[in-house]
């Protein structure tokens, strides 16, 4: 196991009603003037926004009003949220929705005080300062509620890249699992499949006996498989929601991929998709793994077959361990398609012609001028090629 540090002070209120304590934490954690940031209106219709909005006036805490943000979040409304922070002197911002509502309230919570480009942070600047924040999150998906990340994508090339940073870590999150009952299954499954490769991006590492954070993957995957029927069937169980809203905080907040190598080739090749033809990133997911897998399998047969025996329950062949590999590959793909989501390019609505500056943005994209992108194996761009046309 590799050296590391972990320090992850977010404060969690968890449960039924949970939203309702909103005011208090934001008084508990020094804010007076809030921006209240949501996205195209699922909490205005639920009727959750209205409950935050009172709970904050409970506590005499003044709040300004910002919403808008489209999945895949936009750098437009971030510039928007920025202006609005300095005008009205905000010292706190709440994101109430998912992960793109989250995300657009980290890049304003660190534009608003800085006197740069907030675009900076998303090319390489490391996130120092920034306006506290807090989110009540409404799907268990991105992780972003626990996590020190925000992914925005910036109009002009749309492009698409993350910023990372303490700062950026929530103060508080509410996570209340009732809130996700509104989620269209569509959304669900999206989320199930981003918790789900956010956990594999961990899994598949370099680094030698790191078994305890190796069992907490398996363990978080085997749950997600596991409650992600139920929802599916059944929308308000409650119970099922619970385990995957928080299976989903674990599966990022990186209490499973300390002291270890991560690989992120998944997160990479997908966001050129997102970013392109603005498809759901669960959903882009959902085809990018078994293709980046299928293609780096040669790297390390016996952690795919590890994986194929101990979460997917495939038997292990010792005298071809690729075949016990490939079978968890294939049990992945059945699953994610057995919660509904796409299984190739035609499906997300992606274009084989677009394939060679899909990867050309990929590796060469943000300034990077290595033109490689590096985690569990090193892909060049003829080798990111290949692997769109697996998703073909
Ligand atoms: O905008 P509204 O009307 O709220 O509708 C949203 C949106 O259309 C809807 N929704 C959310 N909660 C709902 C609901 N509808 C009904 N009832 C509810 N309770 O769901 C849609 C998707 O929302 P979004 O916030 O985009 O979903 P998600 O949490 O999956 O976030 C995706 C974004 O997060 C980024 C992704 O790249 C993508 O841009 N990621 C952020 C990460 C991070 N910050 O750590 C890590 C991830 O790997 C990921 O890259
Ligand atoms: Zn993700």
């Amino acid at each position: 196991m590799e050296n590391f540090s972990f320090y992850a002070p977010t404060y969690f209120a968890f449960g039924k009603d949970a939203e309702n304590q909103c005011g208090q934490l934001v008084k508990r954690f020094g804010g007076s003037n809030v921006l209240i940031h949501f996205g195209g209106g699922s909490v205005i219709k639920s009727g959750l926004l209205d409950r935050v909005k009172k709970s904050l006036a409970a506590e005499n805490i003044a709040y300004t009003e910002l919403g808008g943000v489209k999945p895949n979040p936009r750098s437009g409304l971030v510039y928007e949220g920025i202006k609005l922070c300095r005008e009205k002197k905000i010292d706190f911002i709440l994101a109430v929705g998912g992960g793109s509502t989250i995300d657009s309230s980290k890049a304003i919570a660190a534009g608003a005080v800085y006197d740069g480009d907030f675009w900076d942070y998303y090319e390489g600047k490391p996130v120092e300062k920034a306006l506290p924040i807090g989110t009540v999150l409404t799907i268990a998906a991105a992780g972003s509620e626990g996590s020190p990340d925000s992914v925005i994508t910036k109009e002009d090339g749309m492009i698409k890249r993350g910023a990372s940073g303490e700062a950026y870590r929530p103060k508080f999150s509410v996570l209340n699992p009732a809130l996700t009952q509104t989620l269209p299954a569509y959304q669900t499954a999206c989320g199930i499949t981003d918790i789900i490769a956010h956990l594999y991006e961990r899994y598949l590492t370099n680094t030698k006996n790191v078994e305890v954070t190796d069992r907490m993957i398996e363990a978080l995957i085997l749950a997600m498989v596991n409650e992600a029927p139920k929802v599916m069937a059944n929308p308000n169980d409650y119970d099922a929601r619970a385990n995957i809203m928080w299976g989903g905080m674990m599966a990022h907040n990186n209490s499973c991929g300390v002291g270890r190598s991560q690989d992120w080739t998944s997160h990479n090749v997908e966001h050129e998709l997102s970013a392109l033809y603005d498809c759901a990133h669960g959903a882009g997911l959902a085809v990018a793994m078994p293709a980046v897998f299928t293609y780096t399998l040669q790297h390390d047969v016996m952690r795919f077959a590890k994986i194929a025996v101990r979460v997917w329950g495939c038997q292990m062949d010792f005298d071809n361990p690729e075949r016990t590999a490939k079978a968890g590959i294939e049990a992945l793909r059945n699953f994610l398609v057995s919660i509904g989501m796409p299984k190739n390019f035609a499906e997300l609505g992606a274009k084989e012609a677009d394939i060679e500056k899909l990867a050309h943005t990929c590796c060469y994209g943000n300034g990077n001028t290595s033109g490689k992108i590096s985690g569990f194996t090193t892909l060049e761009q003829k080798d990111v090629e290949a692997i769109y046309r697996l998703m073909l």
